[in-house]
């Protein structure tokens, strides 16, 4: 029977010794503080209790659980998993003192989720014997666990541990150690982008989490999130980026969480964070239902473009009722081409036809730079069927039948619209373009595999799609137009394209 340390009886420990003990492990529990220990052991008794409950496990996996107060206990374990709290210099100690209480072939783990775990390793007796573990919270529940090689780590050790997750019913994926590994790392643009475009006051917090989530399938928006999980851990997340990147530009952390954080607006937990939160919870309105397809009423419609969302709409627009014309005068032109020509300087495409109200899609270049100052600007990514909202947005010169006649058609086609400022990708496609990036930046540094990147966003932070699935559903041209078009326009080096991006998209290949 393996014998399983656990050393932290806290939020995650007392999680990872449920997880232990249910797969049948000798599971030795340890925490320093006799209060803490005597609540973490209640607490693995308690979920253990209900998995036997639910019938998810036989018997009594409760009499292998043992609480012990001392260090010293933990020699006999094969595998240590260190769940301590998040300072360098208490799990550095940590690893020194479990070096010389367990035999020579313990493996020791972390589960840290920032600090790297090479400078960890440097502190133990065996340096190859160390991983990390890094369990998702609640670590009974969540179905991902990410194992990470630091520089030293041996074959053996990196096996033990996969192996030991795997026996705990994790899907087990493989990163290199690094800001974030590859989940957080993948899963920053999430809130680095949504804090820019609120920066930029592309739109309000409300909406940006509400496109999210209507536009993208997201169980929950930036704002919610970082509200949730605590505006200054994020904010301490993003320094750390910083640091250990050496001040990369897309990790950047921004002046409004250190605005927020000074305010004392910490999110939930504090009652105020972005969303201010009622006594029963409540903090936003429940999403609208999208609009029945249908009323297209033999209009006669210019649907320009090809490509996964052009076709989309052309599908969606006869089954509406409008009347598709491949030439001649109009009543409505919608062109939903990519046009990735837009986002080289100095580029143009021909005029369109004129003479009725015009949409076009805002991928390659924003409203502005695009040359149709009457025109309605709108985004919105593939896979179509999964999209229940579509972002809008308007120039100064653009007149208010325009923008009537937009929210007409895209009501129409079934979708709920949403107005906001003017840039390449407006919300939902730079957001999600910078997820795709960030995965091929990632990937192309060796931090990881793409199936462990979809593996990781889907299974450990609960996105609708990973980043790779979303490049295949919207179409590399389009990912990539949007962020050229973000550089061409502002030439900032967070929008630079990942080199195993670009050669993707130039070769015509995915990125798996
Ligand atoms: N909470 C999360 O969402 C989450 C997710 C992934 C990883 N992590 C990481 O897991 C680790 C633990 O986080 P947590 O949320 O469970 O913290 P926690 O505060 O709930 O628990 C930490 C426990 O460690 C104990 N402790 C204090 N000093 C100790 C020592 N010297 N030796 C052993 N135990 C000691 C404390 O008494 C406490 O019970 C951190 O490294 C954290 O970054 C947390």
């Amino acid at each position: 029977m393996t014998v399983l340390g656990v050393v932290g009886a806290g939020t995650m420990g007392a999680g990872i010794a449920q997880l232990g003990a249910a797969a049948g492990m000798r599971t030795l529990l340890h925490d320093p503080d006799a209060d803490a220990l005597t609540r973490g052991t209640e607490n693995v008794r308690r979920g253990l209790a209900k998995w036997v409950e639910k019938g998810r496990i036989e018997g009594d996996a409760a009499a292998l659980l043992e609480p012990v107060s001392a260090l010293d206990d933990l020699a006999p374990c094969e595998l240590v998993i260190e769940a301590a709290p998040e300072k360098a210099d208490l799990k550095r100690d940590l690893f020194g003192a479990l070096s010389m209480v367990c035999g020579d072939d313990v493996v020791l783990a972390t589960n840290t989720s920032s600090i790297p775990v090479t400078s960890l390793a440097s502190a133990a007796a065996r340096p190859e014997n160390v991983v990390g573990m890094h369990f998702f919270n609640p670590p009974p529940l969540m179905p991902l666990l990410e194992v990470i090689r630091a520089d030293q780590t041996a074959d053996g050790a990196l096996a033990r541990a996969e192996q030991v997750g795997r026996a705990m019913g994790k899907e087990v994926i493989v990163a290199a150690d690094g800001p974030g590994f590859l989940v957080n790392r993948c899963g920053r643009p999430f809130n680095g982008e949504g804090l820019r475009l609120l920066q930029e006051r592309m739109a309000t917090h409300e909406q940006i989490d509400r496109i999210c989530r209507l536009g993208g399938g997201f169980r929950m928006g930036p704002f919610e999130l970082m509200d949730l999980v605590g505006i200054d851990v994020g904010f301490a997340v993003a320094q750390s980026f910083e640091e250990l990147s050496f001040g990369e530009p897309r990790w950047r952390p921004n002046p409004i969480q250190a605005r927020m954080v000074a305010a004392g607006r910490l999110g939930r937990k504090s009652g105020r964070g972005y969303y201010e939160y009622a006594e029963d919870g409540s903090y936003r309105p429940e999403d609208p239902e999208p609009p029945e397809i249908g009323g297209g009423d033999g209009l006669a419609l210019s649907l320009l473009g090809d490509g996964p969302l052009a076709d989309g709409l052309r599908e969606r627009a006869r089954t509406a009722g409008y009347e598709l014309r491949e030439g001649g005068p109009a009543e409505l032109i919608v062109d939903a081409g990519v046009h990735p020509e837009l986002a080289l300087p100095g580029a143009a495409t021909p005029p369109l036809p004129g003479g009725a109200p015009t949409l076009v899609l805002c991928a390659a270049s924003s409203l502005a730079a695009r040359g149709e100052p009457g025109a309605v600007g709108f985004h919105l990514l593939p896979p179509l069927d999964e999209a229940e909202l579509v972002e809008l947005t308007r120039l100064p010169t653009t007149q208010s039948f325009a923008c009537e006649a937009a929210e007409r058609f895209f009501a129409s086609v079934g979708f709920a619209t949403e107005w906001v400022e003017d840039a390449p990708g407006l919300v939902l496609g730079r957001i999600v373009s910078q997820l795709v990036n960030e995965a091929a930046f990632a990937i192309g540094e060796g931090v990881g595999s793409s199936e462990d990147v979809d593996t990781g966003l889907t299974k450990g932070l609960s996105h609708p799609r990973g980043p790779i699935a979303w490049s295949e559903a919207a179409g590399l041209e389009h990912v990539t137009a949007v962020l050229d078009a973000l550089w061409n326009e502002r030439r900032e080096e967070r929008y630079r394209t990942a080199p195993l991006l670009r050669r993707a998209a130039t070769l015509s290949r995915g990125l798996r």
